[in-house]
């Protein structure tokens, strides 16, 4: 029988091999291929990761998912910065995907967060898995998305208060933090360090 999955900090030991569980996991999933392995390797060196937070999921000894986060800002219309964090990438193993895992690894992230002393999380996702975990929309709290013009579709931009009430008052802009936009060509070149894979072009892709 298999034991309980534990989590646990990321050691520097294992980034090779959590690089490369998060390549499995967001493979082909947003795009023919993906960028989010080579964004945990340039963010992990980044001033704004929060090492505390940089957390794996361990199964019988092998890695099975990963979870990290990053400081970020909500620029509000009053002039003042409020400090946030933003979230991911967040994945599990393809063949363990939908057992649950991956909503156990953000709930315990989430508390962590919390206890930290972290007032807020946003992040582009998926309400389907995170509304689950308390989150909602950000437009609701009276956060904009960056850069997206009025009346776009914001249902992706999702928010949840650590502290209650931290939101209260505010209304602005979230700014994605500048490190997760990486280039295609430093991905192409860092991809080429694992083992090779097929990328597909599939229905349901956010990029094509
Ligand atoms: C997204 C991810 C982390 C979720 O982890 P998981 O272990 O597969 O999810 P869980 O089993 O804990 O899901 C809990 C619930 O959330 C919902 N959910 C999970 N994934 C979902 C998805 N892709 N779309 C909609 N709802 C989803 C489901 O309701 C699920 O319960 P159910 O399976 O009983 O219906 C994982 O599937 C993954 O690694 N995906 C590829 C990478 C990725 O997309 N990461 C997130 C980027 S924002």
């Amino acid at each position: 029988m298999k034991d309980d999955p534990i989590i646990r900090p990321e050691r520097p030991g294992e980034y090779g091999e959590v690089e490369n569980l998060v390549r499995e996991s967001f493979w082909n999933v947003y795009r023919p291929g993906c960028s989010e392995h080579y964004v945990i390797h340039v963010l992990r060196d980044d001033p704004a990761f929060v090492k505390e937070l940089d957390l794996v999921m361990e199964q019988d000894g092998r890695l099975i998912g990963q979870n990290m986060f990053m400081k970020t800002v909500i620029e509000a219309d009053d002039g003042r910065i409020i400090p946030v964090l933003t979230m991911g990438p967040i994945g599990i193993t393809p063949e363990l995907k939908r057992k649950g895992c991956g909503k156990k690894l953000l709930d315990y992230s989430l508390e962590k967060a919390a206890e930290l002393g972290f007032g807020a999380v946003l992040f582009e996702g998926n309400i389907g898995f995170y509304g689950k975990s308390g989150f909602d929309y950000a437009r609701k709290f009276g956060i904009r998305y960056h850069d997206l013009p009025e009346g776009a579709d914001d249902s992706f931009f999702l928010c949840r208060e650590l502290i209650p009430g931290y939101l209260d008052g505010v209304t602005g802009v979230y700014q994605t933090p500048k490190g997760y936009y990486v280039d295609d060509a430093d991905v192409e070149v860092f991809d080429k360090s694992f083992p090779p894979k097929k990328k597909l072009k599939l229905p349901g892709q956010l990029f094509g």
